[in-house]
């Protein structure tokens, strides 16, 4: 059961989006293949590092087919400012999956999408809402610490229990505005979050565990990684060179994972991304 006053809190919510919703570009289409690189994308960085990336991105690889048979090592490179780069190989892996086994067309049920690399709950749900218009709800960051806060205050819930509640107000706000609300609802949440203050950055650095963040492995990662965009190979020679203050095994643990992980190449001298 909703409130007279929870269902004053959606409205209102809704009702700002409506007229003050912010100007995404991934606002503008309901194209899976679209939202779907714009779901990864946003998945651990910020909207405006993302914004222009997405640009160009969709500008090198305008559709499935594109960046299905695009080289592997191409779409790291337009991952490039991004991060987390696995998830430009996570990407192109299922892109190529629905090319083969799905006949080109996105899986439209929360199952089937489960199963692709890189779609988690949040990603498959986001594709269900904002691609095909179904009427389920999400559960980023900011829908939780909506629903966490209108509907339970100080008492933590687990996400099934929130995605219990958001199922509850998608009901009636479907039963109240239609259908075609529950995009605008998923995407208001966004805005609602986004228009928070930001909460103060606990002090970490007193925390015995703090490690500098160019001290990490993944920063590591990332600046192998960024080396190999601008050149087609390197000898390990060479980046042992280039990273000379890095302990010879820290190197190559890092780089033994960025193999494993598959974001790049090794051959007894050399390193490279993957074609
Ligand atoms: N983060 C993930 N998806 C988003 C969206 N559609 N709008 C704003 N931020 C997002």
């Amino acid at each position: 059961m909703l409130t007279k006053k929870q269902k004053q809190v959606c409205m209102a919510v809704l009702k700002d989006y409506q007229r003050y919703s912010r100007n995404l570009p991934w606002r503008h289409t309901r194209n899976p293949y679209r939202l779907f690189v714009s779901e990864i994308m946003l998945q651990q960085t910020q909207v405006d590092r993302v914004i222009p990336i997405y640009t160009a991105f969709l500008k090198q690889f305008p559709n499935k087919k594109q960046l299905a048979t695009a080289k592997t090592c191409n779409v790291i490179r337009a991952w490039k400012g991004l991060g987390y780069n696995r998830r430009a190989l996570y990407l192109q892996q299922t892109i190529q999956i629905i090319q083969k086994e799905f006949a080109g067309h996105f899986p439209r049920d929360l199952k089937t999408l489960l199963k692709l690399p890189g779609i988690g709950p949040y990603t498959a749900r986001a594709i269900l809402s904002f691609a095909f218009g179904q009427a389920v709800p999400m559960m980023d960051t900011n829908h939780r610490k909506f629903y966490q806060q209108t509907f339970f205050q100080k008492e933590q819930q687990t996400d099934n229990k929130l995605l219990k509640k958001a199922e509850e107000v998608i009901i009636w706000l479907v039963d109240e505005t239609g259908e075609s609300s529950v995009y605008d609802w998923n995407q208001a949440l966004m805005d609602w979050g986004a228009a928070l203050p930001k909460e103060k950055k606990r002090k970490v650095k007193k925390k015995k565990l703090y490690v500098p963040f160019k001290e990490t492995d993944r920063y590591l990662r990332g600046r192998i990684i960024d080396l190999l965009r601008e050149s087609y190979q390197c000898s390990l020679k060479q980046l042992e060179k280039h990273f000379a203050d890095i302990k010879k095994d820290r190197l190559e643990r890092v780089l033994s994972s960025l193999a494993f992980d598959g974001l790049i190449l090794r051959t007894k001298t050399s390193i490279l991304l993957p074609e």
